[in-house]
């Protein structure tokens, strides 16, 4: 029988509570084009679920991919520090960050169909994950997928090892591919929309096994998903993001119960699926701008039904709101409307400025 407290020490785990995923001021896109990611800050601590939502298109996976070193070619880095445990990460080669990702920092996809090789099978596929981090004996590395196979609820796991993609359910491959990704036990899982291609009863089941390796390995997740129910029964804390940015956090309870933006107050309305008298289901007005267009004041100006009713709506037009905590809630949001008074004013004495500069050049 393998030794398990072998496998399961670790180099230099951080303290429950303690950070071990920390991004500041990170900033993704096409050089000499523009940003898709801008200026995106967040902290995950050890234990933690922070929920990534926000519309289609906002940079939800860019930002997934982007912390794995995984984007797409053409697109790169141009800004910001991500510390992985501590260490920071993007600043090293391929071949050093090659020892972090899988091992510190893991990644689950949408479509573990489309992800697992239909060639091999899957119990060679979770082997060859921990054989690029765990070097083991033929009989440990079997006895190691075996045991992970159980740990995620993969029934028969002799039998089920030797199966073929194709012969296993969605639910059954999510499993495989959550064996796989915690196969080196690593400090963080990104796990981009994990239960969307699943039936209803299958993502509670992926969410509960989620659940319960953050309770007993104390795992950090930074979970993707469009589902506010699936957010409100996991996570911790949810940043929001809209058009490349994260533009509110704080705890799961105040996001969902007293959102600050008036994006997620939307994005909230949205989900009740609430019907006008036409029937109508309530959708946000409008689209958001181009990502990698050069964009002035709030991104989300033009959709934006508090703007005009703060009463400074060219504030809202010509300069971009910082992020800043809202009525001492904890609750960040980039947002004019809820800034502290001195910011607000400073904001419209600038704005006013700039309008006598201009009609002094003309
Ligand atoms: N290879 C690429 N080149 C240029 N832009 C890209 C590329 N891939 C994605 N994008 C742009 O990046 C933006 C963010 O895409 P991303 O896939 O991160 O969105 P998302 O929030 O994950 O959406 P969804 O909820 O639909 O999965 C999109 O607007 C897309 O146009
Ligand atoms: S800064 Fe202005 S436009 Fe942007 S969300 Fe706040 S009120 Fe709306
Ligand atoms: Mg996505």
């Amino acid at each position: 029988m393998l030794a398990n407290q072998t496998l399961l020490q670790h180099p230099s785990r951080p303290e429950v509570g303690a950070p071990v995923l920390e991004v500041e001021h990170l900033t993704v896109g096409v050089p000499g084009v523009g940003a898709i990611i801008n200026d995106l800050n967040l902290t995950i601590q050890r234990g933690e679920v922070l929920a990534l939502v926000g519309e289609s298109g906002s940079g939800k996976s860019m930002t997934a991919r982007s912390l794995m070193r995984l984007m797409p070619s053409g697109i790169s880095i141009l800004d910001g520090t991500e510390r992985v445990c501590g260490d920071e990460v993007l600043s090293l080669s391929e071949n050093k960050f090659n020892e972090y990702r899988g091992a510190r920092i893991a990644m689950l996809f949408q479509q573990p169909h489309v992800m697992l090789d239909p060639t091999c099978t899957v119990g060679a596929q979770v082997a060859e994950a921990l054989h690029v981090h765990r070097h083991l004996s033929a009989e440990e590395e079997h006895e190691r997928v075996l045991q992970l196979f159980r740990d995620v609820g993969i029934p028969e796991p002799e039998e089920r090892m030797k199966c073929y993609p194709h012969q296993m359910s969605g639910g059954m491959a999510q499993r495989v591919m959550i064996a796989a990704a915690l196969s080196a036990e690593p400090d963080i899982l990104i796990a981009d929309e994990p239960t969307t291609a699943l039936d209803v009863t299958v993502q509670a089941q992926i969410l509960q096994l989620l659940d319960r390796k953050r309770r007993e390995s104390n795992l950090s997740i930074l979970l993707i998903t469009h589902d506010l129910s699936v957010v409100s029964a996991i996570a911790d804390r949810v940043a929001v993001m809209y058009s490349g940015e994260i533009v509110e956090q704080g705890t799961t309870q105040e996001i969902l119960h007293s959102p600050k933006h008036p994006y997620t107050q939307s994005l909230i309305h949205c989900s009740l699926l609430e019907a006008d008298e036409s029937g109508a289901l309530y959708a946000i007005p409008g689209n958001p701008p181009e990502l990698l267009s050069e964009i002035e004041g709030c991104r989300f100006r033009s959709r934006c039904p508090v703007a005009e009713q703060w009463g400074h709506p060219e504030v809202c037009s010509r300069l971009a709101p910082p992020m800043v905590e809202h009525d001492g809630s904890g609750c960040c949001a980039r947002c004019w409307v809820g800034a502290s008074d001195d910011i607000q004013a400073q904001a419209i004495r600038t704005c006013q400025s700039d309008k006598e500069d201009r009609h002094d050049g003309c």
